[in-house]
C-alpha cells in the first residue's frame, strides 16, 4: 500500500513533502526479512518501519537478529526476548522498565541508526480496517500534519 503525500505546492518549507510515505501491511513487510541475498531488510517497531539493511551482520540471513526482522517486533525489543511468541507488536502487559527499555532503544538505536521507510498499517488502521482511534498523526516521525489531510 503506498500513501502518496506528496504536494502538489512547492513549499520546501515542508519536509519530505515530496517523499511518499508507505504503509506496510504484514505480507508486505515480511518480504524484507533478509531471505534473499541484495534485497533491503525492513522491521518495525511501534508500528514504524526502519531499513535496517546497514545492520547486516545483525539481521540478515542466519544473523543472531534475523528473527526480528520482517515484521514489528515491538514487544521482542522491550523484553530483549528472541521468543517467537514475543515477536509481535503486542505489548500488552510489559512492565514499566521493559516500556523504558523499549523507548531507550527506539530512539538511542533505531531512529539514530536507521532511515525510516515508511509504517504498519496497523499503525493508521486497525484490522477490520476501521480507523484506529489511536493513531496520533503529530506522532508520526516523517509526517506533517498540512501535508497528510
Ligand atoms: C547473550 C545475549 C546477548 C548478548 C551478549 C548481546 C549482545 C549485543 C551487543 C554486543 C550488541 C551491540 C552490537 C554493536 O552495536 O556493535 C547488541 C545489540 C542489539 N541486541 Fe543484543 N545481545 C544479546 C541478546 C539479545 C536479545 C535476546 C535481543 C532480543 C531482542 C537483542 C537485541 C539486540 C538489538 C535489537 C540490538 C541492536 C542492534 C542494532 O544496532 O541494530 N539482544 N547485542
Amino acid at each position: 500500500m503506498l500513501l502518496c503525500i506528496c504536494s502538489t505546492n512547492d513549499d520546501s518549507k515542508i519536509k519530505n513533502a515530496s517523499k511518499p510515505v508507505r504503509l506496510f501491511t504484514e505480507e508486505e513487510l515480511q518480504r524484507y526479512d533478509g531471505s534473499e541475498d541484495g534485497q533491503p531488510i525492513y522491521m518495525a517497531i511501534k508500528g514504524v518501519v526502519f531499513d535496517v539493511t546497514a545492520g547486516k551482520d545483525f539481521y540478515g540471513k542466519g544473523a543472531s537478529y534475523n528473527a526480528l526482522v520482517g515484521k514489528d517486533s515491538t514487544r521482542a525489543v522491550a523484553k530483549m526476548s528472541l521468543d517467537p511468541a514475543d515477536l509481535t507488536h503486542d505489548t500488552t502487559g510489559l512492565t514499566e522498565s521493559q516500556l523504558q527499555s523499549l523507548e531507550q532503544i527506539f530512539k538511542g538505536t533505531y531512529k539514530a541508526k536507521y532511515p525510516i521507510v515508511g509504517y504498519t498499517s496497523r499503525r493508521v488502521l486497525k484490522e477490520d480496517g476501521s480507523p484506529n482511534k489511536d493513531f496520533k498523526p503529530e506522532d508520526q516521525l516523517n509526517f506533517n500534519i498540512k501535508d497528510e489531510f
